[in-house]
């Protein structure tokens, strides 16, 4: 069921039961992060492998402060700034964060998201969310509550409809590792955000199986289409152009039929672009074409963020 009752989500989450919240980033696949009951059904849910740990989001500053262990000033400094916001940070658990959230890992991926009705309903609990994107493992993020029902609607109780997500891309990944900042998925807050604030960071996100920064898996965030990111003539000698659906920045490509492409950003703007990312690629994934091509946008703020997503999308499952 979609709907906005925040009484019934409260109610369905303290009895253990999970809930696709809204936020800025994606919808969240949510259940009380303390209980592994509600734990194991995140992972049963989205037949997403035991060793991939999940974010734990909370409302404030004060009750993160319950789940971790230390805070670097780094990282302080980069709560304040960001939080509520698109920032996921991993500090040392503490013992009552199960071994289940973080895969057995000492580090727990904590953040306050941005959006008023999760906010609300983690202002009303005494426990905090653990919450992956809430999409079956490896496919496209959902980024409606539309997009959570068609593929999770049987097996959750309840979607907490918040409209559309305003970043689009999931949540920046930060972890600290001695002195050194390290950055392990590029998202909603950029490299150059970041570095405007703390200085100069390390941009680590090794497309590996590495359950240290699983995120980084080589094939993810996929429709079920062929997506090619390659040079288009390679493709315009195997595929009619009917065939083949684009996904463009901001101005179509001439030798394709205009209703086979989809403009990031007329305007050419990276925000309006990450907003439309996920959505637009779910929508190519169900047009009647064979293959899909999108271009890659300029390596800079949001836009590296935005071509992480689609090399993952394309890599070979
Ligand atoms: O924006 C977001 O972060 C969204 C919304 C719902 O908050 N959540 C999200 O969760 O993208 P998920 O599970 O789809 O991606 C979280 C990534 C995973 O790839 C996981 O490997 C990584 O975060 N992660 C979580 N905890 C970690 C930890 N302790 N150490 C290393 N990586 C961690
Ligand atoms: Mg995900």
């Amino acid at each position: 069921m979609i709907s906005t009752d925040l009484d019934l989500a409260e109610k369905l989450l303290r009895n253990n039961k999970l809930v696709a919240i809204p936020t800025e980033t994606v919808y969240g696949l949510a259940g009380n992060a303390l209980s592994e009951e509600a734990v194991a059904q995140i992972f049963a849910v989205k037949n997403r492998p035991s060793f991939d740990p999940l974010i734990v989001h909370s409302d404030s500053l004060a009750k993160i402060q319950n789940f971790v262990l230390a805070f670097p000033p780094k990282a302080r400094l980069l709560a304040e700034k960001f939080w509520p916001g698109s920032l996921t940070l991993l500090l040392p658990k503490q013992a009552i964060i199960p071994d289940l959230v973080t895969a057995g890992l000492p580090t727990v991926g904590v953040r306050i998201p941005k959006h008023p009705l999760t906010l609300q309903l983690l202002q009303r609990l005494d426990f905090p969310l653990a919450a992956p994107s809430a999409n079956p493992f490896g496919y496209i993020s959902p980024t409606t509550a539309q997009h959570v029902a068609e593929q999770l609607g049987e097996k959750i109780p309840l979607i907490l409809n918040g409209g559309s997500c305003s970043i689009g891309v999931e949540s920046t990944i930060v972890g600290f590792a001695d002195e050194k900042v390290i950055i392990y998925r590029l998202g909603g807050i950029s490299v150059e955000a970041i570095e405007n604030l703390i200085g100069k960071v390390k941009v680590e996100t090794y497309s590996t199986s590495n359950p240290l920064a699983p995120g980084n898996l080589e094939s993810h965030y996929a429709p079920t289409k062929k997506l090619f990111l390659g040079d288009l003539q390679e493709i315009l000698q195997k595929y009619p152009p009917q065939e083949i659906g684009t996904l463009v920045f901001r101005e179509t490509i001439s030798e394709i039929p205009l209703a086979n492409q989809l403009i990031l950003s007329e305007q050419g703007s990276f925000a309006e672009a990450a907003k439309n990312l996920f959505a637009m690629l779910r929508k190519l994934d169900k047009m009647p074409v064979k293959i899909i091509w999108a271009e890659l946008l300029p390596e800079k703020d949001l836009g590296r963020a935005i071509n992480d997503r689609l090399r993952r999308a394309s890599a070979k499952r």
